[in-house]
């Protein structure tokens, strides 16, 4: 894998470097996790903010949304999340601000008639452990925002997925730190190539949708650095995102968006961090805590209880509780981030512009088709022979669409919903719909299989749909699973009956394959009674097309699981989510005619989530607890084989590891080498971590040399009373294998001490 930021790295060793502290801080000099000033933002910001009025700064530190805001300002307000009015005398332009995870969002229509591209859900992008991927999916998403005259985009999530259920794990980019922190910041370099801004969000611990307004997430500082900061610290440093979205969740006590240790300890001091910190919607509670403790930016503001940055903050400045120069810090924060990502000098046009649907379709089943992973293809019944006489697919609307996560992040995709349910109930209900996008599995596997007769059955009744595939040559179960923000699932089995429908097609003919649209893990009771299974995720706008292009062998399968599939929830560290009694209260509370004002919470009262595994999440905890996973972390299988030979460790003062990989099958296809090293944490815990990971095409036959330079501190254990990054002098065990677990290769690596600023 290639890293950009360890350019300084690597030319230090190879100008013999050999002092172990100072190579580490020429990387950290490399990687700061600032915005570039090389266009001279800092001092262009501050000329900016010493040129304005009292209320031209305040102006800035707050979004309206769109939705509610009354009275309208004076520019009109595109009906999206939010919109800051500029100010044109001095040519701040006004930031239009648009969700866009995943694609430009429109949810529930609210801009009717309003379609962009729909990429694969972003756990699918993680899938690809392509880093170009994720960087052409950004940058499509920002020429299209550019063309809709949105200039702020709320993207970059990159929570880790701590819990398999969690609600939106669709949205981020699985469970590993290093994995997540480099598709990430790719993502944002690629919506900010557009000369717009990107977010990261959310900062920090948001790992569950129950109760996320009102839930303290503790754990111990260090745990929090080595993982999920450590993803955002990865990320922010590649991606150099103008803004940072701080969380709902109360962290170790506080509110994300008033902790003064996660956002002027850890950001911007630690960190270096010069862009601004922009809140979550309705996520601000108080005035001159959350300006004090480093948030610059509320969001949305009518969805909080009280509009805290509005008069509040000028009550606030004039009486001296939050001093002129902390307001004078916000605004230059603010216009750095929008200078230096280029929208100040290159503002987006006043209507929308023409969009190339056609090329961005393109990147969105690249990414589809390299996301997809297949988990079992016993037999080799994958891929299908074109000369398939007979294929019959069944459920998930397959006829018709793939299925979407929902939520804010939700693309009205070219093409429409062909199906599109309102919910009744639920925190999602006011702004998600399960949604498909008009990608038709059905027509896309006909296209592909002239001669052959491809029918589609919904999949309600099991008998029939048994009776259907008797003698087919191959029967297809599209299984699905609704994800969406502001909701976790209670249960991770497939809803609506999915197991007794594929157990009975799965009876009636032995070459059953499932195809799984969901956001992440659910229980497969029939794994052993199902010859093939392929998990497409929400495969976007071009996942029917995609899906088919895997079946037939057009394409190789290359994705990687980014998330552990648990055996049964009891393997994961919670088995529910927690909150759900508090939950379940304010149901029956409102159920019983309760006229309580609920708000943001819905009416949950306060509770708190431990997070004890700290910072062994994912594969990791399985490790720790022995537990053996239905399907492990980097796992996915290919129509090829691929084989590891000649492992080279080269240790000291940095680590490198080398290694040959041939593609020793008969088909081209795509392999996924990673590298674990085993480390201690500030826990004390030992664990195998990814320590790099790259993409290989290979010929049949074609042997590729491999080099991974790790990032020391994806190896450290962080010191929280230096603080700082500590690499312990000693042996080091590292394993290069297909996924999480697997030891293809094995050796050892002698690391000199290290120690590096935080
Ligand atoms: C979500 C954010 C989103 C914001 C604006 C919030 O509910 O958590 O991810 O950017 O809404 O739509």
């Amino acid at each position: 894998m290639r890293f950009p930021q360890h350019a300084a790295l690597i030319a230090a060793l190879l100008a013999g470097a050999s002092l172990a502290a100072p190579v580490f801080a020429q990387q950290q000099a490399a990687n700061s996790a600032q915005p570039s000033s090389a266009s001279g933002a800092e001092a262009r910001a501050d000329a900016l903010v010493r040129a304005m009025t009292l209320e031209e700064k305040l102006q800035l530190v707050h979004s309206y949304f769109p939705p509610l805001a009354k009275p309208q300002p004076p520019i009109a307000m595109i009906p999206s999340a939010g919109h800051v009015p500029g100010i044109p005398r001095l040519g701040i332009p006004t930031l239009r601000e648009s969700d866009a995870s995943l694609g430009v969002a429109n949810q529930v229509e609210q801009r009717k008639g309003d379609v962009a591209t729909a990429l694969p859900a972003s756990i699918a992008t993680a899938a690809t452990f392509n880093p170009r991927l994720a960087y052409e999916g950004g940058a499509m998403i920002g020429a299209e925002a550019r063309a809709k005259t949105f200039n702020i985009l709320l993207a970059g999530g990159i929570n880790l997925t701590r819990d398999p259920w969690n609600g939106r794990n669709f949205e981020y980019l699985g469970e590993d730190p290093l994995l997540a922190g480099v598709m990430a910041g790719e993502h944002i370099k690629g919506v900010q190539s557009n000369a717009i801004v990107s977010t990261i969000k959310h900062f920090a611990l948001n790992s569950q949708e129950t109760g996320r307004t009102v839930l303290d997430a503790r754990i111990d500082r260090a745990a929090l650095r080595e993982s999920d900061l450590l993803a955002f610290q990865i990320a922010t440093e590649i991606g150099k995102p103008a803004s940072v979205m701080c969380a709902y969740n109360k962290v170790n006590g506080d509110y994300a968006c008033e902790n003064d240790w996660l956002l002027n300890t850890v950001l911007k001091q630690d960190w270096g961090y010069k862009g601004w910190v922009m809140s979550d919607w309705g996520a601000v509670h108080s005035t001159q805590k959350a300006a004090m403790n480093g948030l610059d930016q509320d969001s949305g503001q009518e969805l909080d209880d009280a509009m805290y940055f509005d008069k509040a903050l000028a009550g606030a400045v004039k009486d001296g509780s939050v001093p002129m120069a902390r307001l004078d810090d916000m605004v230059r924060r603010i216009l750095f981030g929008v200078i230096d990502s280029g929208l100040m000098d290159k503002p987006v046009p006043d209507s929308a512009q023409p969009i190339d649907y056609a090329a961005h379709a393109e990147v969105a089943q690249r990414a589809a088709e390299e996301g997809i992973v297949l988990l079992k293809n016993k037999g080799d019944l994958l891929p299908l022979a074109k000369t398939a006489k007979k294929i019959v697919l069944i459920g998930a609307h397959a006829d018709v669409g793939v299925l979407s996560g929902g939520g804010s992040s939700q693309v009205r995709s070219v093409g429409g919903a062909p199906v599109e349910i309102p919910l009744t109930k639920g925190a999602a209900a006011s702004f998600a719909r399960i949604t498909w996008h008009a990608s038709s599995p059905l027509q896309a596997i006909r296209a592909l299989a002239p001669q052959a007769s491809v029918t589609y059955l919904d999949g309600s009744d099991p008998k029939a749909a048994a009776k259907a595939v008797r003698g087919a040559d191959m029967a297809i179960v599209f299984a699905w699973a609704w994800r969406t923000e502001a909701q976790d699932p209670e249960s991770m089995a497939l809803p609506d009956q999915q197991d007794a429908l594929i157990e009975a097609v799965a009876a009636a003919n032995a070459k059953t394959l499932v195809v799984l649209e969901s956001g992440g893990p659910v229980l497969m009771p029939w794994v052993d009674r199902v010859p093939a299974i392929l998990s497409a995720w929400y495969p976007g706008q071009r996942g029917g097309e995609a899906i088919a292009r895997i079946l037939f062998g057009g394409v190789d399968p290359s994705g990687r699981l980014p998330i552990t599939f648990p055996a049964s929830v009891d393997q994961a560290p919670r088995s529910e989510p927690a909150g759900l009694a508090e939950l379940h209260a304010a149901d029956a509370r409102r159920s019983a005619g309760n006229k309580t004002v609920y708000g943001m919470s819905g009416g949950v009262a306060p509770f708190t989530v431990d997070y004890p595994e700290g910072a062994e999440v994912g594969y990791r905890w399985y490790a720790a607890k022995q537990r053996k996973p239905l399907f492990p972390f980097g796992y996915g299988l290919t129509y090829t084989r691929f084989s590891y030979a000649n492992l080279k460790i080269e240790g000291g003062a940095g680590l490198t590891v080398g290694f040959d990989v041939t593609n020793t099958g008969k088909r081209a296809g795509a392999d996924v080498p990673q590298v674990y090293v085993e480390a201690k944490s500030a826990a004390g815990t030992r664990a195998y971590r990814l320590a790099g990971f790259e993409k290989v095409s290979l010929a049949p036959g074609e042997t590729r040399h491999v080099s991974v330079t790790v990032d020391p501190r994806v190896i450290a254990r962080f010191d929280e009373a230096a603080p700082g990054w500590k690499v312990d002098a000693g042996a080091y065990p590292v394993v290069v294998g297909h996924f999480a677990g697997d030891t293809a290769l094995k050796g050892t690596a002698m690391l000199d001490a290290l120690s590096a600023r935080p």
